[in-house]
């Protein structure tokens, strides 16, 4: 394999539209490097805002859109150890996920641990590990204790609602369309409540004065100001997106007299500060729950790279059925 089809921009603007289908040279495999034929590639929001040049880190240009995807290891150079063909990857996300193939080295790539169906292993890295964090690293929650979180039938909502049900927490789950409630109690919700100005009255219902130490937010706005009402004194306001791209709202009292914490995450920061071996940790951990059936995100549709702007557009449409991604 010496050619790639790729989904590459080389300006900043709507997605769809800076986005173009072309055919790559691919560079013979060094000693040191590994050919990856990628298999499944996600589109994530942040992928989309940074082909529109809004996000906060942008590559330079021309790249090659996405960051997540799963790859089966094609070639091993000759002084590569610890990665064998058939093994199932991730490809270095700074190189770009939409493509058919890519040679990188081999230290930079992370092998999935086994048992997953692809579409867990497509999805591991970002929204999982995202959820897994922001519940364990800013608040010590116990079993049976009860957390927050608004969109939570997006990826990250639906992997947060897994992993707290795997722990004993309570989660409770604001969604802004009612037909979401069976589904994500069937993921094993244990509450979820529609995301409006009702919200004080049903949390008094649902936690009868029990403490909310933990919100996670991914709105901001109206929903950031109704769920910071439902944090415990000291509780903490974690936010890792910006859906309403409203600025995060909180009511003034609650800073002075409840001294809530707002806190950010960012799941990239976390990964440039890890270890490998922390990385290979929390992916096993994360495989624990997969192979037990969790993070199976829904993906509303499939595309080849060759209709990238009819994916990259319907990437963008919201109360979607589920994600988007390319399949190659
Ligand atoms: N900080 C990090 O490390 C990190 C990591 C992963 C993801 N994220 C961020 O988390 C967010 C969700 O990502 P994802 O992959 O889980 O997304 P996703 O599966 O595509 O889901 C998007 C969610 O956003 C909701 N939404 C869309 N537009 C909205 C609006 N105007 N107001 C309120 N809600 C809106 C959708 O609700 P409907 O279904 O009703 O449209 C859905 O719940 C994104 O902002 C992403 O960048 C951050």
């Amino acid at each position: 394999m010496n050619k790639t089809l790729v989904v590459s921009y080389s300006e900043h603007g709507k997605a769809h539209e800076v986005a173009r289908v072309e055919e790559q040279n691919l560079p013979p495999v060094g000693p040191t490097q590994v050919l990856i034929e990628v298999k499944l590639a996600m589109i994530n929001p942040s992928d989309v805002n940074t082909l529109e040049g809004t996000y906060a880190t942008l590559p330079p240009l021309p790249a090659v859109g996405g960051r997540e995807s799963v790859g089966v290891v094609a070639e091993v150079g000759s002084a590569v150890k610890d990665l064998k063909v058939g093994q199932w990857v991730q490809p270095p996300q700074s190189l770009g996920a939409w493509r058919q193939a890519v040679v990188a080295e081999a230290a930079e790539v992370v092998p999935f641990p086994e048992g997953l169906s692809l579409e867990q292993a497509a999805m591991l890295s970002v929204n999982p590990a995202t959820a897994y964090l922001m519940l364990s690293e800013f608040v010590k929650l116990n079993a049976g204790d009860f957390f927050i979180q608004n969109a939570a039938n997006s990826g990250v909502g639906r992997c947060a609602i897994e992993i707290a049900k795997a722990r004993g927490l309570k989660s409770i789950n604001l969604v802004r369309r009612e037909e979401l409630i069976p589904e994500l109690k069937a993921l094993g919700a244990d509450y979820v409540v529609l995301d409006d100005d009702n919200l004080r009255h049903k949390l008094k219902e649902i936690t009868a004065g029990a403490p909310i130490k933990l919100a996670l937010n991914t709105v901001g706005g109206d929903s950031s100001f109704r769920m910071s009402f439902a944090l415990a004194p000291g509780g903490a306001m974690v936010t890792y997106g910006g859906m309403s791209k409203q600025p995060v709202r909180v009511g003034t009292g609650l800073l002075i007299f409840k001294d809530i914490q707002l806190r950010g995450f960012w799941v990239s920061r976390w990964y440039k500060k890890a270890s490998r071996e922390q990385v290979t940790q929390l992916w096993e951990e994360l495989a624990v729950l997969a192979r037990q059936g969790a993070f199976r995100v829904p993906i509303e549709k499939r595309y080849p790279l060759s209709e990238a702007k009819a994916a990259l557009e319907h990437a963008q449409q919201s109360s979607r059925g589920g994600k988007i991604a390319f399949q190659l």
